[in-house]
């Protein structure tokens, strides 16, 4: 069973775009939001990144995720999985077993702004799983949190330390948001790399073969595709730091030589000095206390926590405390 809910056009996806890089190439430093690399060329390499070995966040969280699934399904007997920002599937596929061993398993909830993907990975799950209520959204889950389906016990689940793209006091809000929209039957499931060597951090964000080099310029490819822009991307170099003080990863593309960038449908010019930065993605590491205290503003309690044995990543469940964010 599956139905596919649009509450995002192409045209709110492009009016959005414009004023990211806007207001992004207008600012100073110059900076851009990483939600725009993902294009079909920019998930694709995303995959590939995913599958080198000095990423290692996607293939140790599967690591716990396998080994917590059956603990996951008894701890929330949640009827529906709402997967926000859903991945490849194959993290869904564990969790959707978990919780059809745990037999409460009724509907599947995949939330993503890309709506063609959405449809492909919703349309496999519905027909590997016949009986399972699959109800799509194509939506944008920082606005249209509010038009979630209600009602039985919901897990939501946000992977692969997608929270970490945001700097703190966003990712509270976004927290406090989603947990006004929850009930204490629900629960959160939130995947989250943490902190370690930094030698190992960076070295996950400026791989040998270059993947992420080339994942993080995807960004301008479509700039220029979609805003009619001229941006030359191999005259920009890859840069991946790790901010000590923030606990952050940062990519940026430095530009190798002074240039001008013209985007045409915002009519505007932008004008790069040689070795200028533009930050492109933070990535935030956590460490459990500080977890544990912005779940608590947002008005979340701490039910569990698990790590692999190296402690490089953490998946918990939280719920909804009463009364409520504050
Ligand atoms: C999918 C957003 C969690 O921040 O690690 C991978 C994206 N950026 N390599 C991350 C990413 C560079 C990834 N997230």
């Amino acid at each position: 069973m599956l139905r596919i809910e649009r509450h995002l056009t192409t045209d709110d996806l492009d009016k959005t775009l414009r004023r990211d890089v806007h207001d992004g190439l207008s600012a100073h430093p110059k900076s851009l939001p990483p939600k725009w690399f993902y294009d079909e060329r920019g998930s694709a390499l995303f995959e590939e990144i995913t599958r080198l070995p000095e990423y290692y966040p996607t293939r140790t969280e599967r690591a716990i995720l396998l080994r917590y699934a059956s603990g996951i399904g008894r701890a929330t007997a949640a009827d529906t999985l709402v997967e926000l920002g859903s991945g490849s599937g194959e993290k869904t596929r564990l969790l959707l077993d978990a919780l059809r061993t745990a037999g409460t398993l009724r509907r599947f909830v995949p939330v993503d702004v890309s709506g063609d993907f959405l449809e492909e990975a919703a349309g496999l799950v519905a027909a590997e799983y016949p009986g399972l209520d699959v109800r799509a959204e194509v939506a944008d889950f920082e606005r249209h949190l509010h038009l979630l389906p209600a009602g039985g016990r919901r897990l939501v689940a946000i992977l692969g330390s997608t929270i970490g793209n945001q700097p703190p006091r966003r990712r509270v809000a976004f927290l406090s948001d989603l947990r006004s929209t929850l009930t204490e039957e629900d629960a959160l499931l939130l995947g989250v790399d943490l902190v370690k060597d930094p030698g190992r951090l960076v070295a996950a964000y400026d791989d040998a073969c270059g993947v992420t080099a080339e994942f993080n310029r995807n960004v301008l490819h479509v700039i220029n595709r979609e805003l009619d822009a001229d941006f030359a991307p191999e005259a920009f170099e890859h840069v991946a730091v790790w901010d000590e003080r923030a606990e952050w990863i940062e990519m940026r593309l430095r530009a190798k030589a002074p240039q001008r960038v013209r985007v045409r449908a915002l009519d505007l010019t932008a004008g790069f000095a040689e070795g200028e930065e533009m930050r492109t993605e933070i990535s935030a590491k956590f460490r459990r206390p500080t977890v544990e205290a912005e779940l608590g503003r947002a008005g979340f309690s701490l039910a569990h926590w698990w790590t692999d044995p190296a402690g490089d990543f953490a998946l918990l469940v939280a719920r909804p405390r009463v009364p409520g964010p504050g």
